[in-house]
């Protein structure tokens, strides 16, 4: 089945959705994952529509408002080293006041809204989540002048070559069904001479597609991400070559965690306040028990707690993920479009 026969999203939320409907929402996310890889990248905008429907309330509850990991330094708090993460990009591309930047994948609009702040930039979103907008117009609110929105698809954006002057992705790409197609997208969208800065989810070179747990954790991660695939950090670079751009730097950011606070912390049982609970294991459990109670009561909706396993068993393979450190959500590059603004006819 085309992607195009799915009714693409409303807004919709776990929160104000009828029982029945959060029931056909998990159905037809199982169905287009189990269909295979070929699937889920025919049908990659339902399955991450779906996918965010179900999790963003879930994820604003236990992460915030930017929804990304971060290294993070010895004695820093969660929250900031996410938000050094996202000054690392501005800092890449020189963001300042002028600057017309696409965030592309813009989530809830959390990163955004703290450059927009920071660097007086103007920032057009574009995500295909209609439920993300309306949060993210929210959370910018007292810098709406800077910030605007487009509900639609990273894959065809719906504006005219060389509109930017510098584009980021947080850990949105990784969606994407096809990379050198998405790259190709922000290539033909920036001014010559601008820069994209990104983090991308990859696997590294300690992947072996020979070894079984290695290939069950990349499964885990995908199923419980909406990714159609993880390319390799290889594969990432020769997609953004062929989509034209220069690459100026391309690295690993996880090892540049504190040994003793690297990227997958949050999501053990190490960090214990009273914010971090709902993202530690134990809190996660307790979540899970509460939504069941929820569901009984008719307080949450049915699917509740489907969702919420989900997303714990996601957790446990982002954790082996790191740990055996075949996977990276930190893949850093910045790169660049040649030429001049001039050349833009
Ligand atoms: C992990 S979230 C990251 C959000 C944000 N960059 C942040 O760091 O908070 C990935 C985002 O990519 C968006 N996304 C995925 N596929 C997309 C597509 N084809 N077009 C537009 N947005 C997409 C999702 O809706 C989600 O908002």
């Amino acid at each position: 089945m085309s992607d195009r026969s799915v009714k693409s999203s409303d807004s919709r939320s776990l929160a104000n959705l009828s029982s029945d409907e959060v029931q056909s929402v998990v159905d037809e996310y199982a169905e287009i994952y189990d269909g295979g890889a070929e699937n889920r990248k025919e049908r990659y905008r339902s399955l991450v529509n779906h996918f965010y429907d179900l999790v963003t309330d879930f994820y604003e509850f236990g992460w915030g408002q930017s929804f990304h990991f971060a290294p993070r330094r010895r004695g820093e708090g969660f929250r900031a080293s996410l938000r050094r993460h996202q000054e690392f990009l501005a800092e890449q591309l020189s963001l300042q006041s002028g600057m017309e930047v696409l965030d592309v994948g813009c989530g809830v609009g959390g990163p955004m809204a703290n450059l927009a702040r920071s660097s007086g930039a103007s920032f057009v979103g574009i995500n295909n989540n209609a439920y993300q907008i309306g949060r993210a117009k929210l959370h910018t609110r007292d810098v709406a002048p800077l910030c605007r929105f487009i509900h639609g698809d990273f894959m065809q954006i719906p504006t005219d070559d060389c509109s930017f002057d510098a584009a980021i992705a947080i850990e949105a790409t990784p969606h994407a069904p096809d990379k050198t197609a998405v790259f190709r997208e922000i290539f033909r969208v920036l001014r010559p001479g601008g820069c994209f800065a990104a983090y991308e989810w990859c696997l590294t070179a300690e992947f072996d597609p020979g070894n079984a747990e290695h290939r069950r954790i990349r499964n885990d991660i995908m199923v419980g991400n909406a990714l159609p695939l993880i390319a390799f950090t290889t594969e990432v670079c020769a997609a953004l070559s062929a989509a034209g751009f220069e690459i100026l730097d391309a690295r690993d950011r996880a090892s540049e965690s504190d040994p003793e606070t690297p990227w997958y912390r949050p999501l053990q049982n190490r960090d214990l306040s009273l914010s971090s609970i709902p993202r530690t294991s134990a809190g996660r459990a307790l979540t899970n028990l509460a939504l069941q109670a929820g569901e009984w009561l008719r307080l949450a909706p049915q699917g509740a707690r489907a969702v919420s396993t989900l997303l714990n068993a996601t957790a446990d393979a982002l954790v082996d993920g790191g740990r055996t450190g075949i996977f990276t959500p930190m893949y850093f590059f910045v790169v660049r479009k040649p030429g001049r603004p001039e050349d833009c006819s």
